[in-house]
């Protein structure tokens, strides 16, 4: 599959202000905004809310997260079966906040493309990054945990984190696409990742915990 550049992926985490009906409120903003702007959105809902979320919207959602784990027994795991069965069109894979072994992240990557589920890989530093790009991920998202949550955008606080990224995961695989994250907030943020080498953001709090969610994420992609 392919999607258009740049893209604003906006995950969810599980923070409170998404809970129940509020993930499918922010969804539906962020499909109302993609709508009309054309700017590529991916929503990522919790893992509860994630059929319903998907059912009611027309931009992509993508899962938190899968487990390299085949349909079967295997209690409170998330399949990439699962998730395409709920309507997801891809998923994060080894986040920050729900990292896996490398090699599982091989295994989930090579079954989520099995199943024509985009992948999105995280990785926290520049060497990770490059490492994981043997597993030719659709999206690799650069994410420096320190900054992560913080008011302070990766592009401002560590831009070479970000231009390093782009240079070592294309240098493996020229296809990979890079994303950024941590600490994204506005537009300005988006633009200076894409002057960077990237080719879109991950982005949470900034918008989850935004008093206008729909203000912030206009902003998001004006430039774009
Ligand atoms: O997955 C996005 C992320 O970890 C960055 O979070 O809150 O810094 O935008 P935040």
């Amino acid at each position: 599959m392919s999607v258009k550049d740049p893209a604003v992926i906006v995950n969810f985490k599980v923070y409170s202000e998404i809970e129940g009906e509020k993930s499918l409120s922010l969804a539906e903003i962020c499909n109302r905004v993609a709508d009309e702007s054309g700017a590529n959105i991916i929503v990522c809902p919790p893992m509860v809310e994630l059929s319903y979320v998907a059912d009611q919207v027309e931009i992509p959602v993508f899962s938190q997260n899968v487990d390299p784990r085949k349909p079967g027994s295997g209690t409170g795991f998330t399949t990439p079966s699962l998730v395409k069965a709920a309507g997801a069109t891809g998923t994060l894979i080894n986040h920050s906040e729900h990292k896996q072994p490398a090699d599982d992240v091989g295994a989930c990557v090579q079954m989520c493309k099995d199943l024509g589920i985009t992948t999105c890989v995280c990785a926290d530093t520049v060497d990770i990054a490059a490492d994981l790009a043997r597993f030719s991920p659709y999206y690799i998202a650069v994410e420096p945990p320190e900054l992560i949550g913080g008011d302070i955008s990766v592009t401002s606080a560590n831009p070479a984190v970000v231009s390093g990224t782009v240079d070592a995961v294309k240098t493996v695989d020229k296809g990979i696409k890079v994303l950024c994250g941590a600490g994204v907030k506005n537009g300005g943020d988006v633009k200076a990742a894409i002057d960077l080498g990237a080719e879109g953001v991950l982005l949470a709090s900034g918008v989850v915990k935004a008093k206008d969610p729909e203000s912030v994420i206009r902003d998001l992609i004006r430039d774009i």
